[in-house]
């Protein structure tokens, strides 16, 4: 959803394109670098990938002051007057901006009375002009002043010819400092300058930063000098730890970060809750998108068989402005692997607004949500690129059932030997990810198949039903096939209309006892002229099946979820698609 970056540094070129390079997965419609040269700001961009923007840039450029972007387009097409950076009439400001600004057009329209000329569609020139219409003689203050008149949420890196610091202003969008022996980087990503830089201090909202020689300088927004706390930074793996996709790598790695994360969750100190609070609870709420929302939509499903309290999942934007009971009896599980979704966080906000527990449930150590919750538990999935999500929802499976067989336990619902059970076999978990991975020649052939179908449905009943909605969500993400997902009872009363030749049904059953019952629905549909695949421990006559391994019902979903997301990513191979950046899409949105 955009990343931005600065560095003041030698050699600042070249690190902001290594930069904007791990933070394509942020946004890939445009990439672009301002970089001060004797004084002027020089400026390139291109629409595409950062191999695009490299190919503009003079190989034998060299500053010591940059500032980059990669783009996932909000406001204005994707073009090249629309890529960042922004400079301002005069060329003395140069911006780049992750968010939305939500007065823009007011701004806009008063700057365009005093004669400014815009070039692009966007939101983020805007702030360009703004700092130019402010400054005077000192650029602190322009930068404070432009501060106090942008709403919505934005972290705007800012380089100028005026002086040679950078500024930063930062406003509900994540930005972390990190400094290093080479320099001081200013980014959107707490990992992308782990890798380079010793101490991080994740920046929190309404900051303005100034960036010089001498070291860093943290106001507020009206101008007081601030103190920071800076953090040892953790090093992370790189982009260059693959050399084929990220996804099929990140799907193989299931099994070992399945071994990571249950010894992670007790080396942290397990659920992190005082008794007392587990026993006023009166409701949970699992929030978050997309995968994260689909990983508490299972564990909700799989956790009200030992729960004596209501586990209601919601997606994270429905929370925010709909009307959802939250009082000091209320726990909020905030899941998300980046930590950084925007409709996430406004979610934290309002849970705390109202009294409610917030407990935020992550892949991302010093992430933006993990300041914003009062408890926090690590998901262990290692660092996850491909946009669409794999082993972090297998392993936010395991973390969020941990979690509510804890709380369970803790109020008495789930007695010390089911409570065993659950954990023997989330011990036995690595060793049928490896079961299920083995069987990917079959999947791959499966996929061959499915691949032209006109429309894939997904169904299941119960717990298979918040699988079917992840391997829908895993197809349609990265093959633009249509698909959707269904419990398998409502087939029968609407979407039994749309069966018919070239369709395909990914039918899913991890529960021997409702063999019969998946039986039926297969014959409903195949004598409707449509394929029918099964994802089952089981072959059913009359169709290709997947068989699974067999798993205990409780963590069943955490093994089933393996085929749909290879079966995804060889349907998208076989499309020609670029699976680790599909369309449209990017991995972390920070913007509402
Ligand atoms: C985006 C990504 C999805 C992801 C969702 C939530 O939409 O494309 O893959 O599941 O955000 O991300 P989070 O980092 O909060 O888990």
């Amino acid at each position: 959803m955009c990343g931005i970056f600065g560095m003041l540094g030698g050699g600042s070129v070249g690190r902001t394109v290594e930069a904007l390079r791990y933070l394509e997965y942020r946004g890939y419609d445009s990439a672009g670098i301002a970089a001060s040269v004797n004084g002027k700001l020089r400026v390139y961009k291109s629409v595409g990938r950062i191999d695009r923007l490299q190919s503009v840039i003079p190989p034998d450029l060299d500053s010591d002051r940059t500032i980059g972007h990669t783009r996932w387009a909000t406001h204005g097409a994707v073009s090249y007057d629309n890529a960042h950076p922004f400079v301002s009439s005069d060329n003395s400001f140069a911006v780049v901006h992750n968010g939305i600004i939500e007065n823009y057009l007011a701004l806009k329209k008063q700057l365009s009375l005093r004669g400014t000329v815009f070039t692009s569609q966007t939101d983020s020139e805007t702030v360009a002009h703004v700092l130019q219409h402010h400054y005077k003689t000192d650029v602190l203050q322009a930068v404070i002043a432009t501060a106090n008149c942008l709403a919505g949420a934005y972290a705007i890196v800012i380089s100028t010819t005026h002086d040679g610091n950078l500024y930063a202003i930062k406003d509900k969008s994540p930005l972390v400092v990190g400094l290093s022996d080479d320099g001081v980087y200013l980014c959107s990503d707490v990992r992308c300058v782990s890798r380079w830089a010793s101490k991080v201090a994740v920046v929190p909202d309404k900051t303005v930063i100034a960036v010089s020689a001498n070291g860093v300088e943290f106001y507020d927004y009206d101008g007081k000098r601030v103190t920071m706390q800076y953090f040892d930074a953790e090093r992370s793996e790189t982009e260059t730890d693959t050399c084929g996709d990220f996804m099929l790598k990140e799907i193989s790695e299931i099994p070992d970060r399945l071994r990571q994360v249950t010894s992670g969750y007790y080396a942290d100190g397990g659920l992190g809750m005082p008794r007392e609070l587990a026993l006023q609870l009166r409701r949970i709420y699992m929030i978050g998108c997309g995968t994260a929302y689909n990983s508490g939509l299972h564990a909700a499903s799989v956790a009200r068989a030992f729960s004596d309290v209501d586990i209601i999942p919601v997606i994270a934007s429905e929370y925010i402005y709909g009307h959802y009971p939250t009082d000091a009896g209320t726990l909020a599980i905030l899941i998300s692997q980046s930590g950084e979704t925007a409709d996430t966080i406004r979610a934290a906000e309002k849970v705390a607004a109202q009294g409610g527990i917030t407990y935020a449930v992550t892949n991302t150590k010093s992430s933006s949500l993990c300041f914003k919750c009062r408890c926090v538990n690590y998901i262990y999935a290692g660092g996850e690129f491909a946009v669409a999500s794999t082993k972090a929802y297998n392993c936010q499976l395991v973390t969020l059932l941990l979690i509510l067989a804890d709380i369970a336990r803790l109020r008495g619902t789930l007695d010390s030997a089911r409570h065993q059970r659950l954990l023997d076999s989330v011990k036995a978990l690595p060793e049928s990810a490896e079961r299920a991975l083995a069987d990917s020649a079959r999947i791959k052939r499966l996929a061959l198949q499915i691949k032209d179908s006109s429309a894939v449905f997904y169904i299941g009943r119960v717990n298979d039903y918040s699988t079917a909605c992840e391997g829908s969500l895993k197809l349609k993400e990265i093959s633009y096939i249509h698909s959707e997902a269904y419990p398998a009872g409502e087939l029968k009363h609407g979407t039994l209309a749309l069966m018919e030749r070239g369709v395909t049904v990914i039918a899913i059953c991890t529960e021997p006892a409702l063999k019969q019952k998946i039986a039926a629905s297969v014959s409903e549909i195949t004598a409707r002229g449509a394929r029918v695949i099964t994802v089952a421990p089981f072959t059913i006559d009359g169709c290709d099946g997947i068989i699974l391994p067999q798993c205990d019902a409780s963590v069943g979903g955490v093994i089933a979820v393996i085929p749909l997301q290879l079966l995804a990513y060889y349907a998208a191979k076989a499309l020609n698609r670029d699976v680790d950046k599909p369309r449209n899409l990017a991995k972390s949105v920070t913007v509402e």
